[in-house]
């Protein structure tokens, strides 16, 4: 399975307050996440399919994100296009739509994957608080051996590959008053990490 097959987690349930549009990315792919009024989770490319305008400087309208270039309308859900206000008596082509991701909320954090089948992400059944989320400038892959050799205990960690040098590391702990300790932790492990890849 490569990377993009696998699910990540690209933010916190908290980050997704209505009205907001939360800019990520995964594997170097820029993405526009934010909540439907029924509580769905929408995950689309940040490129609005009519001039490729990031989304993500666009607004939330009820159900619909609003491009902020041509004010084109983008359905929660499907990311059907159900506006265009240069032509407001044409009914959209359904042919235009944003690119979606699956975007599936669990445990606090918001997870996606870029490819690969309709499977879920890991259940996790973890009763605990979401940990501040850590970016760092080295390669997941680097982040993930780290954590393998020296797992901290009472955390389960999971890394958000951005781009080929950086990555975030998310997290839930089982003992929320012990959130600060392991936010040292993580600092850390940030700087270990910096310093061997610089
Ligand atoms: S670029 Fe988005 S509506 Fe034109």
């Amino acid at each position: 399975m490569t990377v993009r097959e696998g699910w990540h987690p690209i933010a916190a349930s908290d980050d997704l307050p209505a009205g907001h549009i939360y800019a990520a990315q995964l594997c170097d792919v820029p993405l526009a996440v934010w909540r439907g009024q029924d509580g769905t989770v929408n995950v689309w490319e940040d490129r609005c399919p009519h001039r490729g305008v990031r989304f993500t400087i666009g607004s939330i309208h009820g159900d619909e994100l609003r491009c902020q270039y041509h004010a084109w309308r983008f359905r929660s859900g499907s990311g059907a296009c159900s506006a265009i206000p240069a032509h407001p008596t044409r009914k959209p082509s359904s042919a235009i739509r944003a690119t979606l991701f699956p975007g599936v909320e669990r445990d606090g954090l918001v997870w996606t994957k870029l490819a690969g089948d309709q499977d879920a992400p890991p259940q996790l059944d973890y009763a605990g608080a979401v940990l501040r989320a850590i970016a760092v400038n080295c390669t997941a892959q680097a982040i993930e051996i780290a954590i393998a050799r020296a797992p901290l205990p009472g955390v389960r960690l999971f890394v958000q590959p951005v781009s080929f040098a950086r990555a975030v590391i998310r997290g839930l702990a089982e003992d929320v008053s012990r959130l600060a300790e392991h936010d040292a932790a993580l600092e850390r492990l940030r700087r270990g990490l910096e310093r061997a890849a610089a």
